[in-house]
């Protein structure tokens, strides 16, 4: 597979993708969404990675937003149909992803920018980030899940006056809002980032995946979170990874599970 766009590097388990168009902010083209559906369905694919970090290149930039060249002379229909497939694509995908993902917010997190890294399974942030969803600057809105993803995180007033206002806000006034879980020094958030993933590859994949699908059905319309969690606890008792958890729990040693 190549890529014009992005960036994949993998190293212990640990998948990296780094969208790669730093001379235009890394903004989100339909080629690069295209790309990290791609590149992001084949990590995920892969037995061998655990957890998947999703950053920009360069210093400035995660995504300065979905890229406003392409779609300043779109119709009506156009302009549903771009959010239509970007969120089947990339946003929903992401989301729904049995590989957790972690959004390393390494700069300006835009509009679509700020969408895909609140569609990923959390954020850190470096302390130079800057976040926002300035869509109603441009005269049209949150078309990447915004106005529904970002009430989920940091409640419903302070998304209307993020929304309404179009302002960006700071990293550190991001982590007092729960929209990122840390914020560290540019020079240390992928390192900060990968020992977090470190930490998450100690469990059980399956466990991880079937815990993901559960939190995510608390926000699904009409589908019921704790039947869900019933549903997926059950089936967890039939998995390789719980007899070795539980094995290794009562042998006095570490787990180590094959995520099966
Ligand atoms: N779409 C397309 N191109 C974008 C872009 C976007 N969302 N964001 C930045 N770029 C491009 C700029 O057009 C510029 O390209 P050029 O050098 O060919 O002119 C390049 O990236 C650098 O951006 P620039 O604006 O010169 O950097 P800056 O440091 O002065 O400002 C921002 C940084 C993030 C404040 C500014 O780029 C910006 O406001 N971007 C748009 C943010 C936005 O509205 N996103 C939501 C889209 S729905």
């Amino acid at each position: 597979m190549t890529f014009e766009n992005i960036l994949i590097t993998s190293e212990n388990g640990i998948g990296q993708i780094t969208i790669n168009r730093p001379s235009k902010l890394n903004a989100l083209n339909v080629a690069t969404i295209k790309e990290l559906h791609d590149g992001l369905e084949s990590l995920n694919n892969n037995t061998e990675i655990r957890v998947i970090i999703l950053t920009g290149e360069g210093e400035k930039a995660f995504v300065a937003g979905a890229d406003i060249s392409e779609f300043a002379h779109f119709s009506i229909e156009e302009g549903a149909k771009l959010a239509q497939q970007g969120q089947e694509l990339l946003f929903d995908f992401v989301e729904n992803l049995s590989t957790p993902v972690i959004a390393a917010v390494n700069g300006f997190a835009l509009g679509g920018g700020l969408e895909l890294a609140m569609a990923c399974h959390f954020r850190v942030a470096s302390d130079n980030a800057k976040m926002g969803l300035p869509e109603v600057s441009l005269g049209v809105i949150p078309g990447y899940g915004g106005t529904q993803r970002l009430p989920q995180l940091v409640g419903k007033g302070r998304a209307m006056e993020m929304i309404m206002t179009a302002g960006m806000i700071t990293a550190e006034d991001a982590y007092k809002a729960g929209l990122v879980n840390h914020v560290v020094p540019q020079a240390e958030l992928l390192d900060f980032t990968k020992t977090l993933a470190q930490r998450i590859m100690r469990n059980s994949p399956v466990a991880i995946g079937k815990a993901i699908k559960s939190v995510n059905d608390n926000f699904k319309d009409g589908v019921n979170g704790f039947e869900t969690e019933i549903q997926n606890f059950g089936d967890c008792f039939g998995t390789d990874d719980f007899k070795e958890g539980t094995t290794a729990f009562l042998e006095k040693r570490k787990a180590a599970f094959k995520g099966n």
